[in-house]
């Protein structure tokens, strides 16, 4: 059989896990397995860690800890906190085609508009994930704002303010882990006093913060970098949780091509018209000394960033095409793959929203990661309690015991 790797005796339901996880990972099987192979040979951060079978296996049956999903979006959160046993009691989200992809994939519509919401009326949960509305602060945004004569950032009055309603939430709920996203430019948006604003909100409510700007490139084949937030309540865990950001992945994520569609529609090669004027501005752009313009994507390298405003002409991320035709832009499932969104999620809605689901969203890869690494801080601080559960006071309102099930 030569060095080819054979699973006899496993369980299809097994199979289909392992299936759908290399999908996401845009993995081939050997290099799945090779993967799996490395990451049991390395060391776990904590002994315990290793003695809680209840995590970092493929199989996580029960559901160690609860989630809330606020400014939901697609789930992108939410899938890689459920694939290390998570479960998710309450979702948020607004947008009416949204919550179609969001029911499509996880049986339920979120809770509407968060601003309406009593934070009361939010079960107690262990993790609050939140995605808050990045436009605010990102380049693109305020810079739209701008030239409307628009406030932006926490002056935006619609948007800036809602991670007010989050720290409100957190106030109230005070959910022992926070996990937060947005993009880049909030750390340096208005001279870094957004980022000041945020933090000292945090730090005001007794969460120790820790922030990392993570590049989706180290898992998908496109630059895609955002920060996440990462919030330990300080009354649990004390001021110096044992946490850190997951190291970048040994193997080397699929390069761009892994992602392409054999026989993509005609449709989404580009007009001659708007082929034409890409260039146009491109060069228009450069004689003024702008880097901005159209991007091709290198095949056997990472794309740029994928925007929710993709559908508009895709020039983001363009695809050279053979034949002397005009390049062309992503179909819907290739802007999923570069998100590392699994094949067997159907996309339920029109290439608009799709190209703006996909483009708002978080890399379910990247998210896990992240999840592994919170999950190890809950088990260690549950094994310094010695109660079988996160709370001192071994009240239930919290992880259960059932995360130290070692059976
Ligand atoms: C950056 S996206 C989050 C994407 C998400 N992390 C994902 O993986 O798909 C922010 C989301 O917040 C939603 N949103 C904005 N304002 C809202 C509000 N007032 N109430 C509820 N959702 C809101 C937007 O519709 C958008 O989907």
């Amino acid at each position: 059989m030569g060095n080819q790797i054979l699973i006899r005796n496993v369980p299809d339901h097994i199979k289909k896990r392992i299936d759908r996880e290399r999908q996401s990972l845009l993995m081939s099987q050997q290099e799945y397995l090779l993967k799996l192979l490395e990451d049991s040979t390395e060391s776990p951060q904590f002994p315990l860690f290793d003695d809680t079978k209840e995590f970092g296996r493929l199989e996580l049956p029960n559901t160690p800890f609860t989630f809330v999903d606020l400014f939901a979006g697609i789930g992108g959160f939410r899938i890689g906190f459920e694939r290390v046993g998570g479960r998710c009691i309450y979702s948020v989200e607004w947008d009416k085609y949204a919550q179609k992809t969001y029911k499509a994939w996880f049986g339920e519509v979120p809770h509407g508009d968060i601003r309406k919401i009593r934070p009361a009326d939010i079960p107690d949960h262990d993790i609050m994930l939140a995605g808050f509305p990045c436009q605010p602060f990102s380049l693109a945004g305020v810079s739209k704002k701008k030239s409307l004569g628009r406030e932006h950032g926490f002056k935006d009055k619609t948007q800036g303010t809602l991670f007010f309603h989050l720290a409100t939430i957190a106030q109230i709920k005070r959910p022992p882990i926070l996990v937060l996203e947005n993009v880049r430019n909030l750390l340096s948006h208005d001279k870094g006093h957004t980022w000041e604003v945020i933090k000292s909100t945090l730090e005001e409510l007794d969460y120790k913060v820790h922030h990392k700007v993570i590049d989706g490139a180290d898992y998908v084949p496109q630059h895609r970098k955002r920060v996440f937030i990462v919030c330990f309540d300080v009354r649990i865990f004390g001021k110096r949780p044992p946490f850190s950001f997951p190291s970048p992945p040994t193997h080397k994520p699929p390069k761009f091509k892994k992602i392409l569609e054999r026989n993509p529609d005609r449709k989404y090669t580009l007009s001659d018209h708007l082929w034409q004027y890409l260039q146009d501005y491109a060069r228009s752009h450069r004689e003024r000394g702008n880097g901005f313009g159209f991007g091709i994507a290198d095949p056997n390298g990472r794309s740029r960033t994928l925007s929710a405003r993709y559908y508009k002409d895709g020039s983001e991320i363009l695809i050279a095409q053979n034949g002397g035709r005009n390049p062309r832009r992503m179909t819907p499932r290739e802007a999923a793959r570069l998100m590392g969104f699994d094949d067997s999620l159907p996309i339920v809605v029109s290439d608009t929203q799709a190209y703006r689901q996909f483009g708002n969203a978080v890399i379910p890869i990247v998210t896990e990661a992240i999840a592994k690494q919170v999950v190890r801080v809950m088990a260690w601080q549950i094994t310094r309690n010695g109660n079988g559960c996160l709370l001192k006071s071994g009240k239930t309102r919290t992880t259960r015991k059932a995360v130290l099930r070692t059976d």
